[in-house]
């Protein structure tokens, strides 16, 4: 309710104001403590304000921590466009490739990760506090249904992978004893996701999941900013908030003390995603495995980069012999883009980063305490909801991948596209990655699986354009196909399950 106002009458007479009280101004030492950062504006509209709505307000502002809120906003817009140190192409001794892994390699990996899994060294961080605008769903991305035959949520396609690889470690380690083993998910969320997150959850009963094994988390947030620093409004009464970005997760298990809880479960290991891609191997345990063996503090999946232009952030070396760290594709050269490494024929800078990490939680630990300390965020230019309707402002990020440099040892895990990396960011009628190319690259692989399998397929649409759909409780990455494949024939689209 809007404080009443003065009205003119018919006769042009001032009539009809009921009770109005004069109007108060906004909290003088709260204005000048604003006015020490630049940020006054946000009391500009503070005359049509309701008492309620003032009263919002000037707890939202009480709320913020000015001092550093002031500090990222001023070092990030100061660090915009300076040269960044020299950068090298990561040392091959630093990537495992496909091509140079071996079966032996292979199964080595895969039974150590099964075996770390069973003694309870892994647990799983989802990212999932995004606010997808691309997308444009109103709900989390990970209740979104991509259009696969089973209908399934992003969310549920996961819980089945965890419920796989716990079985598979289960029946591998435990000699015909099966022992029940629980892989803990820890689920970031931020305020815009949190609650409905949890209820998805709980209306699915958490997909089969046990409820105890799953713990949700918050995020910070961060306003966001004009391209001159100053804040901006979502409502009058209200400033625009987001999420911290992915790298918010470090501070965000530290304030939770979610570190201390992995370490009370056991935990060594932890394997972190976002949850916007379909063909993610949640808890994949030749990852782990590997990452084990090389005795890292912290490592990548990544995918070769399909062509210089490609919009995606590449692995490199910063400076001589310095660690290694992602330079965003905005930040890398063109020509530095492009170069050809002349021994291999391929691009020099070729390893894109997908999101997919593996990290000890001793190194969860320095790290949420190193980058506390860091003062520049990376500046995401967004579409922002505010009070002059849909404007183009700043968001100030961490990036997961920041933690890289902190890291006393790194090591690169070369995946295959077409296996590992169905990304959904994009509404479909975009021009790439939208929930319906995910789709796609979901169906032709599991397609390829259930052939290498033994089955068959018969089809009424194009092939190119359907397929089958496997259930990640059936088969985690193509494994034991056979028994429900050999001398089937399934007819696409639908879903292989148990
Ligand atoms: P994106 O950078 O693609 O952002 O996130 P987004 O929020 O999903 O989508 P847009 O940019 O608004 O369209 C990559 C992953 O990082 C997570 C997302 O949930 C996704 O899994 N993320 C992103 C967070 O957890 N927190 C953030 O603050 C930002």
């Amino acid at each position: 309710m809007r404080e009443p106002t003065a009205t003119e009458g018919e006769n042009g007479a001032v009539v009809a104001v009921t009770a109005t009280s004069a109007v108060a101004s906004p909290p003088q030492a709260l204005v000048e403590r604003l006015k020490d950062y630049g940020q006054e504006d946000v009391f500009a509209l503070w005359d049509e304000l309701s008492p309620d709505e003032r009263d919002l307000l000037v707890k939202e502002i009480e709320s913020l921590d000015l001092p550093r809120i002031d500090r990222i906003i001023r070092c990030s817009l100061r660090s915009q466009g300076l040269p960044v140190a020299a950068i090298e192409p990561v040392p091959e001794n630093c990537v495992s490739t496909v091509e140079e892994r071996t079966m032996e390699d292979r199964e080595k990996w895969w039974n150590m990760g099964l075996k770390a899994i069973y003694e309870g060294k892994l647990a799983v961080v989802l990212l999932s506090g995004g606010q997808g605008t691309r997308l444009g769903s109103s709900d989390p991305k990970g209740c979104f249904n991509i259009g696969l035959p089973s209908g399934k949520s992003l969310f549920q396609i996961q819980a089945e992978k965890i419920l796989c690889v716990q079985r598979l470690a289960s029946q591998t380690m435990s000699e015909g004893t099966t022992r029940s083993i629980t892989v803990h998910w820890y689920i970031m969320t931020s305020p815009f996701t949190d609650e409905p997150t949890r209820k998805f959850f709980s209306s699915h009963k958490y997909f089969g999941l046990e409820p105890d094994q799953v713990t949700f988390f918050q995020q910070g947030t961060l306003p966001c900013i004009s391209k001159d620093g100053k804040f901006i409004m979502e409502t009058p009464f209200g400033v625009a908030k987001a999420p911290d970005g992915n790298g918010g997760v470090y501070a965000a298990l530290k304030c939770s003390r979610l570190l201390e809880d992995m370490a009370s479960r056991g935990v060594k290991y932890v394997d972190c995603y976002g949850v916007d891609n379909v063909l993610v191997r949640v808890a994949d345990p030749t990852f782990l495995g590997y990452f084990i063996d090389k005795g890292v503090a912290s490592a990548a999946k990544v995918v070769r980069k399909a062509y210089p232009q490609e919009k995606v952030g590449v692995f490199v070396r910063r400076g001589k012999g310095g660690p290694l760290t992602v330079v965003e594709y905005s930040e890398l050269d063109q020509s530095l883009a492009s170069a050809i490494n002349q021994v291999t024929g391929r691009l020099r800078f070729c390893w894109s980063n997908v999101c997919l990490h593996m990290f000890t939680v001793d190194f969860l630990n320095q790290v949420a305490n190193g980058l506390e300390k860091e003062s520049v965020y990376h500046l995401a230019e967004k579409k922002i909801a505010s009070v002059n309707g849909l404007t183009t402002g700043l968001k100030l990020e961490q990036f997961i991948f920041d933690s890289f440099p902190y890291a006393p040892s790194t090591a690169l895990f070369e995946v295959l596209r077409e296996e590992e990396f169905a990304p959904v960011k994009n509404a479909n009628g975009s021009s790439f990655d939208t929930p319906e190319s995910a789709r796609l690259l979901v169906m032709r692989l599991h397609t390829r699986w259930v052939i290498a399998a033994g089955g068959f397929l018969t089809h009424s649409v194009p092939l190119y354009a359907t397929g089958v759909e496997v259930s990640p409780l059936c088969s985690y990455a193509g494994e034991n196909l056979e028994p429900i494949c050999r001398g089937r024939t399934f007819h696409a689209p639908c879903e292989i399950s148990l």
